[in-house]
C-alpha cells in the first residue's frame, strides 16, 4: 500500500530493451570469472562512495556477489545469476527502488571510473570496451523508473 504523498508516477524510458546490443561474449573467455567479480566488486566499492549509497543494502558485499552473478553470464560465462537468483528481469526488479536519470548519471560515472583502468587490472579486452560502455549506456537507460521531477533523494523503498 502506497503512503499518501510518496507515490510514484512510473516512468518508460525512450528505449526499447529489444534495440540494446548485448556486449561481446568473448569478454568472459578473456577475463574468467575471478577478474569479473573483482571488477564488480571495485564498481561496488564506488557506488558505495557515491551518493547512491543508501539505495543499496549494507551488505555491499553480497549486493556486488549477485551483480558479478549476472556480469559473469552476460559476458559469456555460465548463466550464474539464473541458476542462484532465477529469471533476472532487470527492469522489474530493479521497480522496487527510485531510479532517476540524475543516478543513471552517477551509476555510469562509477562504472566509468572502474572501466577507465580496466584492461590492465581485470585483463578486460580492449577492443570490447566500447561495445560494453555502450551497452551499458542503453540498459541503464531501460532501469529508469522515475521522472526527473520526483523527489530525487535516493531511497530504499520502506
Ligand atoms: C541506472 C542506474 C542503476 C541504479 C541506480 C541501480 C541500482 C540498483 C539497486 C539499488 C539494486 C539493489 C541492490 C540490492 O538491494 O541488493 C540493484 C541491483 C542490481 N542491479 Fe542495478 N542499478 C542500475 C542499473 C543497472 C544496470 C544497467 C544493470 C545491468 C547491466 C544492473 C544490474 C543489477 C543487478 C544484477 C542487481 C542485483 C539484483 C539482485 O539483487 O538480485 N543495474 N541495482
Amino acid at each position: 500500500m502506497s503512503v499518501p504523498g510518496r507515490e510514484r508516477e512510473i516512468y518508460i524510458p525512450p528505449i526499447d530493451p529489444r534495440d540494446i546490443a548485448s556486449p561481446s561474449r568473448e569478454i568472459y573467455g578473456v577475463m574468467g570469472e575471478a577478474n569479473i567479480v573483482r571488477m564488480i566488486d571495485d564498481f561496488y566499492r564506488e557506488l558505495e562512495a557515491s551518493s547512491l549509497r543508501p539505495l543499496f543494502p549494507l551488505d555491499m558485499r553480497a549486493a556486488a556477489l549477485r551483480s558479478a552473478a549476472f556480469f559473469v553470464g552476460l559476458l559469456g560465462g555460465p548463466p550464474l545469476y539464473h541458476q542462484r537468483h532465477g529469471n533476472p528481469m532487470m527492469r522489474a526488479r530493479h521497480m522496487a527502488f527510485t531510479i532517476t536519470s540524475r543516478a543513471r548519471e552517477e551509476w555510469l560515472a562509477c562504472f566509468d571510473r572502474v572501466l577507465a583502468h580496466a584492461v590492465a587490472r581485470y585483463a578486460f579486452p580492449a577492443p570490447h570496451l566500447d561495445g560494453f560502455r555502450r551497452f551499458l549506456r542503453d540498459f541503464s537507460l531501460w532501469m529508469v523508473n522515475t521522472a526527473p521531477e520526483a523527489n530525487e533523494t535516493p531511497r530504499r523503498p520502506d
